[in-house]
């Protein structure tokens, strides 16, 4: 796609990496919708504020209703409980499924057809949805967070499947520790940039590939997964 006929939409788009990708998008000459539960709190120069709570059917509804001009969706937004599978509180288990698995699925319910509609006035139409390196690696310390991001994992391969025929590209980003609120208890020199990994997954969205690995560590991991689970 041409980014300067990208009307995108990005959600958790008023901190972490989700602001990056607001800004590097509206840097490539794209259209940008950046999405937060509290828009008031966006302050990227150049995008247009949008309510949206992902796991708010009511939120999303309104938010499809007015970008309705996207053509691009970034499903970026995301939580970390650190919730353990047998002893984490069932709730916080059940926010991660809501907020990863069925928060981008209904978020990319609404949209698909809002995309659909604009395919051919854009050059096409894409979906990136941001995972991680733990969608294949399952440490017990982050099991609810994982087991979510797993089942995005297989979200995606399926949409993309799905998705191919109308001409709508699906993309995801695995990575590993980057430098925002999520993760402040990791050391620096463990974090990436994520405003590196913002530019280098949408030159791979962009381009069209069906997997963006972020740095090293998802990329050694990705390699070893046909090794037995440990
Ligand atoms: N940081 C890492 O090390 C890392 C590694 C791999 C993958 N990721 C993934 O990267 C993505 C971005 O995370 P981040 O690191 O930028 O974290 P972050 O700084 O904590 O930001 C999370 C963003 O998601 C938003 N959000 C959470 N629940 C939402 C909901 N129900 N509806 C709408 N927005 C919601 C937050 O909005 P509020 O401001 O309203 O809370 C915030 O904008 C997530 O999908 C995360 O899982 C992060």
């Amino acid at each position: 796609m041409n980014t300067e006929h990208v009307t995108a939409l990005v959600t958790g788009a008023n901190r972490g990496l989700g602001r990056r990708f607001a800004e590097e998008l509206v840097g490539r000459g794209a259209k940008v919708y950046a999405a937060a539960r509290n828009p008031e709190t966006i302050d990227v120069p150049g995008v247009i504020p949008i309510q949206l709570d992902i796991t708010d059917p009511e939120s999303i509804r309104r938010a499809a209703a007015e970008a309705g001009d996207v053509n691009v969706l970034v499903n970026n937004a995301g939580v970390s409980t650190r919730a353990t599978l047998l002893d984490g509180s069932l709730d916080d288990i059940r926010l991660e499924m809501e907020t990863h698995y069925f928060g981008t699925l209904q978020v990319t319910r609404a949209f698909v057809p809002v995309i659909e509609r604009n395919l051919a006035e854009a050059d096409g139409g894409a979906i990136l949805n941001v995972l991680s390196v733990l969608s294949w690696t399952h440490p017990p310390t982050s099991g609810a967070y994982a087991a979510a991001k797993a089942a995005g994992w297989a979200l995606t391969d399926a949409v993309r499947t799905e998705l191919a025929p109308k001409g709508i590209h699906v993309a995801a980003l695995h990575v590993g520790y980057m430098d925002t609120d999520m993760v402040t208890y990791v050391p620096a020199d463990q974090k990436t940039d994520p405003g590196v990994v913002a530019k280098l997954a949408l030159d791979g969205l962009f381009a069209g590939e069906p997997e963006i690995l972020g740095d090293e560590l998802t990329r050694t991991v990705r390699a070893g997964l046909s090794s037995p689970p440990r």
